[in-house]
């Protein structure tokens, strides 16, 4: 029997349906309350509110899972390639060796960008935070690839649209790098595979003999495919509100890299390096900050600690950890700033004020101890998060399209003044 719910407001019963998922999550479905009530609801923050069906990535935050199409993330990150976990969350399936091996083709076809790009590429000054170089640049493809604005293009056209810009993102990433150092621009090449060619945009010409790692590289693919996808986060929900208007992938996408900039999301990697430094200089008293974070006169927060859905632990943070020690040692690294992070963990995860609020290291506590010590500079370590979790924007994009949803537009509770009269 279909299940419903009661809204009782000033003497009237107001019947609202309950949708159930495929893993027995329920939400009220609150679609036509407005129309038969005159009430809206209110979330702040939408702490409680489903935007979407989706049918891409399952997570339950109490019991620390995170499944991509049904496959658990432990799983991929210990069998799977990061373009195959691509393909499965944009097309839905895993691929089968084949499959694999002509979607590598298609993307390596297109890793080279216009070279009219380079001169958007020398109008940055070195100054330049990469992430704006990367957003500025996905959206400049739209001017290269205009065929891509049109929201009737038949599903080859959005195919090529969603290759050029997988294939493309490492290629404008590492470049925005080069801008940055002031350094000359690596071509990609084209026999390695993506997370290598990556690797070798970012470093090769640093040292003459630069080869690819294959500690580095698999800790790379591993880092990526962590961040590949997340469910309705602020980014994807982002790129999902932003592509509901018909904007161009290229347009969403670059929305939702703006997005994930903030410390409080994708920037939190970046912001945890920045605090474990200032806590060493500050002579690596790891108290001080932990009652900094505790004080709520103090503005300061504990980076990389705390999550808006993981309220037991972070399923990504405990697979990453062990590949962050697995780094450091085969690199042979020792890096005082994760003796002052571990400390951090240690004290914050026997305090009261973070055991009651369920606050633990979120990913982004340990990948940028990872990227540092694989030579990725800290302005970096965002745009890192955002090659990983291209795939899913791209998925979260494509399922919106496919099911033609509605522009996104919430309503809101009016506190403003009333109607007044300007008296001049
Ligand atoms: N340090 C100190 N106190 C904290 C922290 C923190 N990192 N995070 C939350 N709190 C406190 C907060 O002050 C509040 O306390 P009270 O109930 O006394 O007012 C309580 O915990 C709940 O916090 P909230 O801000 O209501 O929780 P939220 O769900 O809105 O925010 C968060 C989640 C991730 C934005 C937040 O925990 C935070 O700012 N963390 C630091 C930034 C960070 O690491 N972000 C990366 C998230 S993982 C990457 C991703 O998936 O985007």
């Amino acid at each position: 029997m279909a299940k419903s719910a009661e809204l009782h407001f000033e003497g009237k019963v107001y019947e609202l349906p309950v949708v159930e998922g495929t893993e027995g999550e329920k939400a009220v479905d609150i679609s036509k309350l407005r129309g038969q009530s005159g009430l809206i609801t209110l979330d702040v923050g939408f702490k409680n509110t489903g935007s979407t069906k989706s049918a891409i990535t399952f997570l339950d935050g109490e019991k620390g899972i995170l499944r991509h199409r049904g496959y658990t993330i432990e799983e991929l990150c210990e069998k799977a390639q990061f373009l195959d976990v691509a393909y499965l969350l944009i097309y839905g399936e895993y691929p089968t060796p084949e499959v694999s091996k002509t979607f590598a083709e298609k993307i390596t076809l297109h890793t080279l960008v216009h070279e009219d790009m380079r001169k958007i590429f020398d109008g940055f000054p070195t100054s330049a935070h990469p992430m704006g170089v990367l957003s500025s640049l996905v959206t400049s493809l739209t001017a290269f690839y205009p065929e891509s604005l049109d929201p009737t293009t038949s599903p080859e056209g959005v195919n090529t649209t969603i290759i050029r810009l997988l294939a493309k993102l490492p290629t404008i990433a590492a470049w925005s790098y080069k801008n940055e150092m002031g350094h000359p621009l690596n071509y990609p090449k084209n026999k390695l595979n993506y997370v290598e060619n990556f690797l070798h945009m970012m470093f090769a010409l640093r040292t003459d003999d630069y080869e690819i790692n294959p500690v580095v590289a698999a800790a790379m693919n591993k880092l990526l495919i962590l961040h590949a996808d997340h469910e309705q986060n602020c980014s994807a929900a982002t790129v999902r509100v932003v592509g509901s208007s018909q904007a161009s992938l290229y347009a969403s996408v670059s929305a939702g890299i703006n997005a994930l900039w903030g410390r409080l999301h994708g920037g939190a990697n970046q912001a945890v390096i920045e605090m474990l430094e200032n806590i060493k200089a500050d002579g690596g008293d790891v108290e001080k900050y932990i009652a900094k974070a505790k004080d709520k006169n103090d503005p300061f927060r504990l980076m990389g600690f705390g999550h808006r859905v993981y309220k037991n632990f972070d399923p990504r943070a405990r697979i990453i950890k062990k590949s962050c020690d697995d780094v450091l040692e085969s690199l042979g690294i020792h890096d005082e700033t994760l003796e002052i992070a571990k400390k951090l963990e240690e004290v914050a995860l026997k305090d009261d004020y973070f055991v009651s609020r369920k606050l633990f290291p979120n990913v982004d506590f340990y990948s940028g101890i990872i990227y540092r010590a694989i030579g990725i500079p800290t302005d970096m370590f965002t745009v890192m998060f955002a090659l990983g979790r291209l795939p899913g924007w791209i998925a979260q994009w494509k399922e919106m399209r496919e099911e033609g949803q509605a522009i996104g537009r919430p309503r809101q509770v009016y506190v403003g003044e009333n109607e007044r009269k300007l008296n001049i």
